[in-house]
């Protein structure tokens, strides 16, 4: 068993007490059984049906609310899903902050979906100015929606003085930690109310499984969290669920990695005369750097850059990659390249996309986990360096 003071090492492989204690085996079973017999009338066991839960899907959310340092979590099919169901806690009428750049599809899911079908509002602000945070609170504002570092940006958030704000008027705080992982920052402890994450990514770690994961770290809010969950229905399936939790055993190793190789990347690129400005919270000339450095155990695997050129040298670049995959996704063990403007922001419209920063030239990589020269060896070769 991993106790609360352990090291982040040792909770990834113990946190949850996921072994099996009827047989024994070290990993949970993979229970697929969607319903479960009464011991008679009005005597239900523990679980009834996989929609409200599955011991498999306990497991892996046993392990997730102890890494997060939070007292439940509930698991999604998606990382969406898990978006959904918070935006699900919140009345009609209710106004909502929400970062100026940020994953498209969240965005998309804000502001094409839930604007219309949930009368919910909307208010895009800098979250990297705590005033301007402040400034945008309205009386219906139930809910400040954090994500750090940001979604292709990769601009930080201090999250405890959004938290102190956000506090002094009732409004919840919710910090999508799908970047950093609780291996590198625990918004929970810095007095957020509810932690996302698309589990699809560092937490899957392998690109083979679509998940999303919310923590809280109160208990009302977990069991309201619950009940609607099990009311719209989108919850993880219970080998969807194995797979994730079989992916969190190595996280911390794969996130040491991840931040070595991104760190290693970014200062090579900083220097490379086909690159005009890189973007990492690693490097000194990040505008957070400070932040990062004080918030954040390390900064993280995706490395986001401008190239020097038009489309066609952005086309150039990537169909020349080797070892990076062109592909949508991040946070596998595979490192992965794509144009946020055609691919993960495609959804965000043109204007919009422009206004959040997101340049035709901006190119992300998730950095993997393969050999570092190797990588840096692809970059060069792709970037034209003689
Ligand atoms: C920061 C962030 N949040 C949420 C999501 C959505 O997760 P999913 O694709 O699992 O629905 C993504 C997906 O790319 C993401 O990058």
């Amino acid at each position: 068993m991993a106790g609360s003071n352990s090291q982040f090492e040792t909770k990834v492989i113990h946190a949850g007490e996921t072994s099996d204690a009827a047989t024994g085996a070290v990993m949970p079973p993979i229970v697929t059984s969607t319903t479960f017999e009464w011991e008679a009338l009005g005597q239900p066991r523990e679980h009834i049906y996989t929609r409200s839960s599955n011991p498999t899907r306990d497991a892996l959310e046993r392990c997730v609310a102890e890494l997060e340092s939070g007292v439940r979590a509930l698991a999604y099919a998606s990382g969406q899903a898990a978006s959904a169901g918070i935006l699900d806690l919140l009345d009609a009428g209710s106004h909502v902050i929400a970062p100026l750049d940020f994953y498209g599809g969240t965005r998309r899911l804000f502001d094409q979906v839930r604007r219309r079908v949930g009368a919910l509002d909307f208010t895009w602000v800098d979250m990297t100015d705590p005033a301007a945070v402040a400034a945008a609170i309205r009386p219906k504002t139930k809910l400040v929606w954090i994500e750090t570092p940001t979604n292709p940006l990769l601009k930080v958030t201090d999250i405890a003085a959004i938290v102190a704000i956000a506090r002094q008027h009732k409004v919840l705080t919710c910090v999508d930690n799908t970047f950093a992982t609780p291996c590198l920052q625990r918004p929970l402890e810095l007095g957020a109310d509810i932690v996302m994450h698309s589990a699809t990514k560092y937490f899957g770690g392998h690109s083979d499984v679509l998940g999303g994961i919310n923590v809280v770290a109160d208990a009302e809010l977990g069991r309201q969290l619950h009940l609607l969950r099990s009311a719209s229905g989108g919850v993880l399936g219970p080998f969807d669920s194995y797979l994730v939790l079989r992916g969190i055993k190595t996280l911390a190793l794969r996130m040491e990695r991840h931040c070595s190789n991104a760190l290693a990347i970014a200062q090579h690129l900083e220097k490379h005369p086909r690159v005009a400005r890189v973007y990492y919270p690693g490097l000194p000339a990040h505008p957070q750097h400070a932040l990062a450095k004080r918030q954040m155990g390390s900064f993280g695997g995706i490395v986001c850059f401008e190239i020097r050129g038009d489309a066609a040298a952005v086309g150039g670049f990537l169909n020349r990659l080797q070892v990076f995959t062109v592909a949508e996704s991040l946070g596998a063990v595979e490192s992965l390249a794509g144009q946020p403007a055609t691919m993960s922001h495609s959804s965000v419209p043109t204007d919009e996309r422009r206004k959040m920063g997101i340049a035709e030239n901006l190119i992300r990589l998730s950095v993997g986990i393969e050999g570092l020269q190797d990588l840096l060896a692809d970059l060069d070769q792709a970037l034209l360096t003689p």
